[in-house]
Protein backbone atom coordinates (compact mmCIF):
# COMPACT_ATOMS: atom_id res chain seq x y z
CA UNK A 1 0.00 0.00 0.00
CA UNK A 2 1.03 3.84 -0.62
CA UNK A 3 -0.15 6.89 0.62
CA UNK A 4 -3.15 8.59 -1.18
CA UNK A 5 -1.60 11.72 -2.20
CA UNK A 6 -3.95 14.18 -2.66
CA UNK A 7 -1.23 16.76 -2.50
CA UNK A 8 1.20 19.06 -5.05
CA UNK A 9 4.39 17.25 -2.60
CA UNK A 10 7.06 19.73 -1.95
CA UNK A 11 10.75 18.59 -3.26
CA UNK A 12 12.11 18.46 0.12
CA UNK A 13 11.39 15.84 2.75
CA UNK A 14 11.54 16.90 6.00
CA UNK A 15 13.09 13.97 8.34
CA UNK A 16 13.94 15.78 11.83
CA UNK A 17 13.20 19.56 13.30
CA UNK A 18 14.38 21.93 16.03
CA UNK A 19 12.81 25.14 16.66
CA UNK A 20 12.64 27.10 13.53
CA UNK A 21 14.63 24.81 11.29
CA UNK A 22 13.74 21.59 9.72
CA UNK A 23 16.37 19.26 8.02
CA UNK A 24 16.10 16.87 4.91
CA UNK A 25 17.17 13.30 4.55
CA UNK A 26 20.61 14.86 2.84
CA UNK A 27 21.02 16.57 6.13
CA UNK A 28 20.77 19.92 4.88
CA UNK A 29 18.59 22.51 6.77
CA UNK A 30 15.94 24.53 6.17
CA UNK A 31 14.38 27.92 7.63
CA UNK A 32 10.40 27.03 8.05
CA UNK A 33 8.75 30.18 7.56
CA UNK A 34 5.75 28.42 7.44
CA UNK A 35 5.21 25.97 10.04
CA UNK A 36 3.53 23.39 8.02
CA UNK A 37 -0.03 25.68 7.34
CA UNK A 38 0.66 27.26 10.25
CA UNK A 39 0.65 24.36 13.25
CA UNK A 40 3.85 24.40 14.79
CA UNK A 41 3.35 27.42 17.34
CA UNK A 42 6.26 27.23 20.03
CA UNK A 43 8.64 25.58 17.49
CA UNK A 44 9.64 22.35 16.64
CA UNK A 45 10.38 19.50 18.91
CA UNK A 46 10.44 22.08 21.88
CA UNK A 47 12.01 20.46 24.82
CA UNK A 48 9.35 20.64 27.64
CA UNK A 49 6.69 19.78 25.22
CA UNK A 50 8.58 16.79 24.32
CA UNK A 51 9.08 16.13 27.80
CA UNK A 52 5.31 16.72 28.74
CA UNK A 53 3.79 13.99 25.97
CA UNK A 54 6.59 11.41 26.86
CA UNK A 55 5.67 11.62 30.62
CA UNK A 56 1.90 11.71 29.80
CA UNK A 57 2.25 8.87 27.42
CA UNK A 58 3.96 6.83 29.93
CA UNK A 59 1.22 7.70 32.71
CA UNK A 60 -1.48 7.00 31.40
CA UNK A 61 -1.87 8.59 27.70
CA UNK A 62 -6.03 7.65 27.25
CA UNK A 63 -9.40 7.21 29.35
CA UNK A 64 -12.96 8.54 27.59
CA UNK A 65 -14.37 11.60 28.79
CA UNK A 66 -16.70 9.23 30.22
CA UNK A 67 -14.26 9.96 33.57
CA UNK A 68 -13.44 12.98 35.39
CA UNK A 69 -10.02 14.65 33.45
CA UNK A 70 -7.57 16.54 35.45
CA UNK A 71 -5.28 17.11 32.61
CA UNK A 72 -8.02 18.35 30.39
CA UNK A 73 -9.27 20.58 33.25
CA UNK A 74 -5.96 21.86 33.81
CA UNK A 75 -5.63 22.36 29.78
CA UNK A 76 -8.80 24.36 29.87
CA UNK A 77 -8.22 25.79 32.98
CA UNK A 78 -4.39 27.29 31.38
CA UNK A 79 -6.45 28.42 27.76
CA UNK A 80 -8.81 30.20 29.84
CA UNK A 81 -6.45 32.11 31.64
CA UNK A 82 -4.47 32.76 28.90
CA UNK A 83 -6.82 33.82 26.46
CA UNK A 84 -8.99 35.90 28.63
CA UNK A 85 -11.86 33.46 28.00
CA UNK A 86 -12.09 32.02 31.51
CA UNK A 87 -15.93 32.09 32.02
CA UNK A 88 -16.26 30.42 28.46
CA UNK A 89 -16.09 26.17 28.46
CA UNK A 90 -13.74 24.40 26.25
CA UNK A 91 -14.94 21.07 24.07
CA UNK A 92 -12.14 19.18 22.53
CA UNK A 93 -11.81 17.51 19.48
CA UNK A 94 -9.09 16.32 17.04
CA UNK A 95 -9.36 18.93 14.27
CA UNK A 96 -10.28 22.01 13.00
CA UNK A 97 -12.68 20.71 10.81
CA UNK A 98 -14.70 19.01 13.44
CA UNK A 99 -14.41 22.08 15.75
CA UNK A 100 -15.89 23.97 13.22
CA UNK A 101 -18.45 21.44 12.41
CA UNK A 102 -19.17 21.44 16.24
CA UNK A 103 -19.30 25.11 16.35
CA UNK A 104 -22.65 25.39 13.71
CA UNK A 105 -24.60 22.40 15.34
CA UNK A 106 -23.96 24.06 18.50
CA UNK A 107 -25.16 27.29 17.15
CA UNK A 108 -27.92 25.38 15.69
CA UNK A 109 -29.00 23.80 19.00
CA UNK A 110 -28.72 27.34 20.93
CA UNK A 111 -30.74 28.96 18.51
CA UNK A 112 -33.38 26.15 16.64
CA UNK A 113 -32.14 27.59 13.28
CA UNK A 114 -30.34 26.25 10.72
CA UNK A 115 -28.94 29.05 8.12
CA UNK A 116 -25.69 30.23 8.41
CA UNK A 117 -23.67 33.13 7.11
CA UNK A 118 -20.35 32.97 6.06
CA UNK A 119 -17.92 35.36 4.23
CA UNK A 120 -16.79 35.10 1.02
CA UNK A 121 -12.99 33.53 0.13
CA UNK A 122 -13.05 31.99 3.63
CA UNK A 123 -12.29 28.52 4.46
CA UNK A 124 -13.41 26.70 7.46
CA UNK A 125 -12.19 22.86 6.64
CA UNK A 126 -13.24 19.85 4.74
CA UNK A 127 -16.42 18.16 6.66
CA UNK A 128 -19.63 18.87 5.65
CA UNK A 129 -20.72 21.84 7.65
CA UNK A 130 -17.40 22.70 7.59
CA UNK A 131 -17.43 22.34 3.99
CA UNK A 132 -20.54 24.32 3.40
CA UNK A 133 -19.57 27.60 4.74
CA UNK A 134 -16.28 27.16 3.14
CA UNK A 135 -16.68 29.70 -0.54
CA UNK A 136 -14.84 27.07 -2.43
CA UNK A 137 -17.08 24.66 -4.62
CA UNK A 138 -14.26 22.83 -6.11
CA UNK A 139 -14.20 20.64 -2.37
CA UNK A 140 -17.20 19.38 -1.86
CA UNK A 141 -18.46 16.23 -3.45
CA UNK A 142 -22.26 15.85 -4.47
CA UNK A 143 -23.09 14.61 -1.02
CA UNK A 144 -21.83 17.85 0.64
CA UNK A 145 -23.44 20.47 -1.61
CA UNK A 146 -26.91 20.48 0.15
CA UNK A 147 -26.11 23.62 2.28
CA UNK A 148 -28.47 26.15 3.90
CA UNK A 149 -25.43 29.36 4.10
CA UNK A 150 -25.46 32.73 2.80
CA UNK A 151 -22.10 34.07 1.51
CA UNK A 152 -21.60 37.97 2.29
CA UNK A 153 -18.57 40.05 1.16
CA UNK A 154 -15.93 41.13 3.88
CA UNK A 155 -17.31 44.68 5.21
CA UNK A 156 -20.79 44.15 3.35
CA UNK A 157 -22.82 45.28 6.65
CA UNK A 158 -26.22 45.48 4.70
CA UNK A 159 -26.06 42.38 3.02
CA UNK A 160 -25.39 40.59 6.35
CA UNK A 161 -28.24 42.81 8.77
CA UNK A 162 -30.32 41.71 5.22
CA UNK A 163 -29.23 37.71 5.34
CA UNK A 164 -29.65 37.77 9.10
CA UNK A 165 -33.30 39.88 9.33
CA UNK A 166 -35.66 37.11 8.22
CA UNK A 167 -34.44 35.71 11.82
CA UNK A 168 -33.59 32.00 9.91
CA UNK A 169 -29.60 32.30 11.25
CA UNK A 170 -28.31 30.30 13.64
CA UNK A 171 -24.58 32.11 12.96
CA UNK A 172 -22.40 34.01 11.60
CA UNK A 173 -18.80 32.43 11.18
CA UNK A 174 -15.92 35.12 10.07
CA UNK A 175 -11.87 33.87 10.44
CA UNK A 176 -10.25 35.99 13.10
CA UNK A 177 -8.08 37.21 9.65
CA UNK A 178 -8.68 34.91 6.50
CA UNK A 179 -5.55 32.72 6.05
CA UNK A 180 -5.97 30.22 3.07
CA UNK A 181 -7.82 32.97 1.38
CA UNK A 182 -3.75 35.23 1.13
CA UNK A 183 -4.23 36.88 4.46
CA UNK A 184 -7.21 39.25 4.61
CA UNK A 185 -8.04 40.93 7.61
CA UNK A 186 -11.54 41.97 8.83
CA UNK A 187 -12.23 45.73 9.63
CA UNK A 188 -12.73 46.10 13.67
CA UNK A 189 -16.18 48.28 12.50
CA UNK A 190 -17.24 44.83 10.63
CA UNK A 191 -16.61 42.57 13.57
CA UNK A 192 -18.57 45.01 15.75
CA UNK A 193 -21.20 44.59 13.43
CA UNK A 194 -21.27 41.19 13.06
CA UNK A 195 -21.33 41.55 16.89
CA UNK A 196 -24.40 43.96 17.46
CA UNK A 197 -26.40 42.39 14.74
CA UNK A 198 -26.21 38.58 16.07
CA UNK A 199 -27.31 40.03 19.32
CA UNK A 200 -30.21 42.05 17.53
CA UNK A 201 -31.43 38.94 15.62
CA UNK A 202 -30.84 35.97 18.24
CA UNK A 203 -27.99 34.19 16.35
CA UNK A 204 -24.20 33.41 17.77
CA UNK A 205 -20.86 35.06 16.65
CA UNK A 206 -18.42 32.37 15.53
CA UNK A 207 -14.78 33.56 15.34
CA UNK A 208 -12.82 31.10 13.65
CA UNK A 209 -9.36 30.93 15.01
CA UNK A 210 -7.83 28.32 13.53
CA UNK A 211 -5.00 29.78 11.86
CA UNK A 212 -5.43 33.09 13.69
CA UNK A 213 -5.35 31.97 17.15
CA UNK A 214 -2.97 31.30 19.97
CA UNK A 215 -1.09 34.23 19.70
CA UNK A 216 0.61 34.30 16.06
CA UNK A 217 -1.10 37.65 15.49
CA UNK A 218 0.33 38.83 19.18
CA UNK A 219 -2.98 38.59 20.62
CA UNK A 220 -4.35 35.49 21.86
CA UNK A 221 -6.93 35.77 19.29
CA UNK A 222 -7.23 37.95 16.08
CA UNK A 223 -10.56 39.48 16.90
CA UNK A 224 -9.18 40.84 20.33
CA UNK A 225 -7.83 43.34 18.37
CA UNK A 226 -11.69 44.55 17.85
CA UNK A 227 -12.54 44.28 21.04
CA UNK A 228 -15.51 42.26 20.31
CA UNK A 229 -16.46 39.12 22.33
CA UNK A 230 -18.20 35.68 19.70
CA UNK A 231 -20.28 33.33 21.14
CA UNK A 232 -18.28 30.69 19.41
CA UNK A 233 -14.61 30.39 18.67
CA UNK A 234 -12.84 27.55 16.90
CA UNK A 235 -9.23 26.07 18.02
CA UNK A 236 -6.96 24.01 16.46
CA UNK A 237 -3.64 23.98 14.31
CA UNK A 238 -1.00 25.70 16.63
CA UNK A 239 -3.32 24.43 20.20
CA UNK A 240 -1.57 21.23 19.58
CA UNK A 241 2.21 22.02 18.11
CA UNK A 242 1.55 19.42 15.68
CA UNK A 243 -0.28 17.09 18.15
CA UNK A 244 -3.81 16.78 16.42
CA UNK A 245 -6.44 18.41 18.66
CA UNK A 246 -8.61 21.06 18.19
CA UNK A 247 -11.57 22.81 20.19
CA UNK A 248 -14.77 25.00 20.85
CA UNK A 249 -14.56 27.93 23.36
CA UNK A 250 -18.36 28.14 24.65
CA UNK A 251 -20.06 30.99 25.94
CA UNK A 252 -21.68 30.34 29.47
CA UNK A 253 -24.96 31.02 27.68
CA UNK A 254 -24.94 28.05 26.44
CA UNK A 255 -25.59 25.08 28.82
CA UNK A 256 -24.11 21.60 28.12
CA UNK A 257 -26.07 18.07 28.16
CA UNK A 258 -25.80 15.04 27.52
CA UNK A 259 -26.02 14.08 23.40
CA UNK A 260 -25.69 17.79 22.19
CA UNK A 261 -21.73 16.47 21.27
CA UNK A 262 -20.05 13.88 21.58
CA UNK A 263 -16.24 12.71 20.95
CA UNK A 264 -14.11 9.35 20.99
CA UNK A 265 -10.32 10.93 21.08
CA UNK A 266 -11.51 14.56 21.78
CA UNK A 267 -9.48 15.79 24.87
CA UNK A 268 -7.49 12.55 26.10
CA UNK A 269 -4.62 12.69 28.70
CA UNK A 270 -2.70 13.07 26.03
CA UNK A 271 -3.74 15.59 23.69
CA UNK A 272 -4.37 17.76 26.67
CA UNK A 273 -0.96 17.01 27.95
CA UNK A 274 0.44 18.33 25.02
CA UNK A 275 -2.32 21.41 24.64
CA UNK A 276 -1.66 22.69 28.16
CA UNK A 277 2.90 22.32 27.42
CA UNK A 278 1.60 24.55 24.33
CA UNK A 279 0.03 26.99 26.92
CA UNK A 280 3.04 26.72 29.38
CA UNK A 281 5.54 27.52 26.86
CA UNK A 282 3.50 30.20 25.09
CA UNK A 283 3.41 32.04 28.50
CA UNK A 284 7.35 31.11 29.64
CA UNK A 285 8.76 32.04 26.82
CA UNK A 286 6.66 35.77 25.96
CA UNK A 287 5.97 33.91 22.49
CA UNK A 288 2.76 36.19 21.91
CA UNK A 289 5.07 39.29 22.18
CA UNK A 290 7.95 37.71 20.00
CA UNK A 291 5.13 37.54 17.41
CA UNK A 292 4.44 41.23 17.45
CA UNK A 293 7.71 42.01 17.53
CA UNK A 294 9.24 39.92 14.73
CA UNK A 295 6.41 40.54 12.57
CA UNK A 296 6.37 44.14 12.75
CA UNK A 297 9.83 44.23 12.34
CA UNK A 298 8.73 42.01 9.01
CA UNK A 299 5.88 44.22 8.09
CA UNK A 300 8.20 46.72 8.25
CA UNK A 301 11.21 45.49 5.68
CA UNK A 302 8.52 44.01 3.54
CA UNK A 303 6.56 47.24 3.21
CA UNK A 304 9.72 48.78 1.70
CA UNK A 305 9.60 46.00 -1.32
CA UNK A 306 8.18 48.11 -4.77
CA UNK A 307 5.08 46.91 -5.92
CA UNK A 308 4.28 44.56 -3.32
CA UNK A 309 1.21 44.76 -0.85
CA UNK A 310 1.87 43.24 2.72
CA UNK A 311 -1.66 42.18 4.40
CA UNK A 312 -1.54 40.64 8.25
CA UNK A 313 -0.77 41.22 12.08
CA UNK A 314 2.73 39.22 14.14
CA UNK A 315 3.53 36.55 12.35
CA UNK A 316 0.80 35.96 9.85
CA UNK A 317 1.97 37.62 6.89
CA UNK A 318 0.55 38.07 3.43
CA UNK A 319 3.24 39.70 0.72
CA UNK A 320 1.02 39.99 -2.61
CA UNK A 321 3.18 40.56 -5.91
CA UNK A 322 2.23 41.70 -8.86
CA UNK A 323 2.74 38.08 -10.17
CA UNK A 324 2.84 34.70 -9.31
CA UNK A 325 4.74 33.62 -6.72
CA UNK A 326 5.68 29.89 -7.76
CA UNK A 327 9.17 30.42 -8.89
CA UNK A 328 9.87 33.12 -6.16
CA UNK A 329 8.48 30.70 -3.85
CA UNK A 330 10.74 28.13 -5.34
CA UNK A 331 13.92 29.28 -5.44
CA UNK A 332 14.05 30.84 -1.81
CA UNK A 333 13.71 26.62 -1.43
CA UNK A 334 16.30 25.53 -3.59
CA UNK A 335 18.82 28.16 -3.14
CA UNK A 336 18.55 29.61 0.16
CA UNK A 337 16.89 26.98 1.92
CA UNK A 338 13.93 28.79 3.36
CA UNK A 339 10.02 27.71 3.45
CA UNK A 340 7.30 29.41 2.75
CA UNK A 341 3.50 28.87 1.94
CA UNK A 342 0.81 29.44 -0.69
CA UNK A 343 -2.35 30.82 -0.12
CA UNK A 344 -5.54 30.58 -2.61
CA UNK A 345 -4.42 34.37 -4.24
CA UNK A 346 -1.89 32.61 -6.56
CA UNK A 347 0.67 35.95 -6.02
CA UNK A 348 0.61 35.71 -2.24
CA UNK A 349 3.63 33.99 -0.41
CA UNK A 350 2.02 33.04 3.44
CA UNK A 351 4.61 33.68 6.30
CA UNK A 352 3.57 32.05 8.90
CA UNK A 353 6.53 30.72 10.82
CA UNK A 354 6.94 28.92 14.42
CA UNK A 355 6.30 32.22 17.00
CA UNK A 356 10.12 31.75 18.41
CA UNK A 357 11.25 33.22 15.12
CA UNK A 358 14.28 35.34 16.13
CA UNK A 359 15.05 38.84 14.71
CA UNK A 360 18.27 37.49 12.77
CA UNK A 361 16.21 34.49 10.92
CA UNK A 362 14.12 37.51 9.92
CA UNK A 363 16.64 39.19 8.74
CA UNK A 364 18.21 36.27 6.63
CA UNK A 365 14.59 36.16 5.18
CA UNK A 366 14.88 39.67 4.26
CA UNK A 367 18.25 39.22 2.67
CA UNK A 368 17.03 36.00 0.61
CA UNK A 369 14.16 37.40 -0.52
CA UNK A 370 16.13 40.91 -1.97
CA UNK A 371 18.84 38.42 -3.85
CA UNK A 372 15.28 36.03 -5.32
CA UNK A 373 13.87 39.46 -6.33
CA UNK A 374 16.86 40.80 -8.20
CA UNK A 375 17.40 37.38 -9.30
CA UNK A 376 13.64 37.26 -10.95
CA UNK A 377 13.70 40.76 -12.01
CA UNK A 378 17.32 40.83 -14.01
CA UNK A 379 16.77 36.76 -15.33
CA UNK A 380 14.77 36.54 -18.05
CA UNK A 381 15.40 32.87 -18.33
CA UNK A 382 13.00 32.70 -14.45
CA UNK A 383 9.60 32.49 -15.48
CA UNK A 384 7.08 34.72 -13.31
CA UNK A 385 4.13 33.67 -15.35
C1 LIG B 1 -9.40 29.04 9.31
C2 LIG B 1 -9.40 27.55 9.20
N1 LIG B 1 -10.48 26.86 9.65
C3 LIG B 1 -10.53 25.52 9.59
C4 LIG B 1 -9.50 24.79 9.05
C5 LIG B 1 -9.59 23.28 8.99
O1 LIG B 1 -8.68 22.72 9.87
P1 LIG B 1 -8.25 21.17 9.71
O2 LIG B 1 -7.43 21.08 8.46
O3 LIG B 1 -7.46 20.89 10.96
O4 LIG B 1 -9.48 20.38 9.63
C6 LIG B 1 -8.38 25.46 8.56
C7 LIG B 1 -7.28 24.71 7.93
O5 LIG B 1 -6.45 25.21 7.23
C8 LIG B 1 -8.32 26.88 8.63
O6 LIG B 1 -7.28 27.56 8.16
Amino acid sequence: MIPFNVYPLQSITPVKALDCHVWDEKGNRYLDLYGGHAVISIGHSQPEYCQAIAQQASTMGFYSNSVQNPVQKAMAKKLGELSGYDDYHLFMVNSGAEAVENAIKLASFQTGKQQVISITKGFHGRTSLALGVTDNPKLSAPVNTVHDTIFIEMEDVSALEKALSTNEVAAVIIEGIQGIAGIYEPSTSFLKSIEQLCKKYDALFIADEIQSGYGRTGKFFAHQYAGVKPDLITVAKGMGNGFPIGGVLISPKIEPYFGMLGTTFGGTHLGCAAGLAVLNVLESENLMQNATEVGNFLIKELQTFEGVEVRGKGLMIGVEFNYPIKELRKLLLEEHYIFTGVASNPNTLRILPPLSLRQEQAECFIEALKSVLIKIHQDETVSIH
